[in-house]
């Protein structure tokens, strides 16, 4: 059904079709039915203390501001990442800032954290915990605002307190993002002394589960370093990875245009990494992989390289939305086979 509207809506502006699927999600989300297959005892798992019904998550981005939780509950998803939020409103980068790259199956964004700022976010979430219909794990992922300046260190964290003060309490997990490319200065945060500076404050800060997310662009060096950081201060996972700032197989056009890539691009860059986390991290530490996902096969070669749980975004908007039904439909089918097996 999907694949008929497709061609329908890829003739529309991408924003304009995302933020009016946002919108109807976010009226119908109570009417979707949750199949029982998303909750199939053999999907749940325990991570980092908390208990997800399955291990597929939507990834930070598709939902900031947490309009449609019911919408993405309904269809299948083990946990949601909403966000990134930043404590100060902003509106984000001018439009046009999100594009396809159809032939790829990929997209290319440069939205620079577009949100309503952390107040107002927490009001929402605020009712939502109020509604007992919803049941699955919620990340908060947190960002810094623009107005503040990146090469301030003092101002920085305090931007990221105030959005986890404001937050945390709704959250099951927060996520730390210091990885998009389109909030300038923001990646500097990933190199070791800025990120131990960061994230000292926000683990004595809080009692919630704190995570990483990271970018697929850093060198190995980098990388091995923000692992120590992250097992020696008890992060108690990592998100890997953010969109890429890399211009590898894309069209010209896309090499002019700043910003960063998900999807099938991103794949190889994420599932690398994904591998580098997964042999050298600890088993306190837990893995959510991200970037290209968009199958079952893919699915079980990340668990396979480490990944404790995954989480979607581009995939959705070239497979359609009973894309995690589907998967988790056939990774039961799959686990009954292996079991039968035995
Ligand atoms: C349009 C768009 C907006 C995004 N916004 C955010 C964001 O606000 N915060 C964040 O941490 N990641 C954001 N991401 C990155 C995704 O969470 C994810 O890490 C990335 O897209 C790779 O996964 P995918 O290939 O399944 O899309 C965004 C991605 C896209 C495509």
């Amino acid at each position: 059904m999907y694949q008929l509207i497709k061609p329908v809506l890829f003739t529309l502006d991408p924003e304009l079709i995302h933020d009016l699927t946002l919108n109807i999600l976010s009226k119908i989300g109570s009417l979707l039915k949750r199949s029982s297959v998303n909750d199939e005892a053999e999907l749940a798992c325990e991570i980092a203390g908390i208990n997800f019904p399955n291990r597929i998550g939507l990834a930070a981005g598709m939902d900031k501001a947490c309009l449609a939780p019911l919408a993405w509950q309904g269809l299948g998803f083990g946990f949601i990442e909403i966000g990134t939020v930043t404590n100060v409103a902003q509106a984000g980068n001018e439009k046009p800032r999100l594009f396809r790259i159809k032939e790829k199956n990929s997209l290319l964004n440069c939205l620079g954290f577009n949100n309503l700022g952390a107040e107002k976010v927490a009001e929402k979430l605020k009712l939502l915990r109020e509604n007992s219909q919803f049941k699955i794990p919620i990340g908060i992922n947190i960002g810094k605002s623009r107005i503040i300046d990146p090469r301030n260190p003092e101002e920085v964290i305090k931007d990221y307190l105030a959005s986890l003060e404001l937050l945390e309490n709704y959250a099951d997990y927060i996520a730390i993002n210091v990885s998009s490319p389109n909030t300038p200065g923001l990646r500097e945060w990933e190199s070791p002394n800025q990120l131990k500076k960061l994230l000292e404050p926000i683990i004595q800060k809080t009692i919630k589960p704190v995570f990483l997310k990271i970018s697929p662009d850093m060198e190995d060096e980098n990388l091995y370093q923000v692992l120590e950081i992250s097992e020696n201060l008890k992060i108690k996972g990592l998100v890997a990875t953010n969109t890429t700032t890399e211009r590898q197989n894309t069209p010209l056009w896309a090499n002019s245009q700043m910003g960063g890539i998900s999807g099938e691009l991103l794949k190889a860059r994420s599932l690398r990494i994904t591998k580098l986390i997964g042999k050298n991290k600890s088993k306190n530490l837990a893995l959510i992989s991200v970037g290209g996902i968009s199958s079952l096969e893919d699915i079980k070669i990340r668990l396979d390289s480490g990944a404790d749980l995954i989480q979607i975004y581009t995939a959705l908007v070239y497979e359609g939305p009973f894309l995690i039904n589907k998967i988790n439909e056939n990774l039961l089918d799959k686990t009954k086979i292996a079991k039968t097996d035995l």
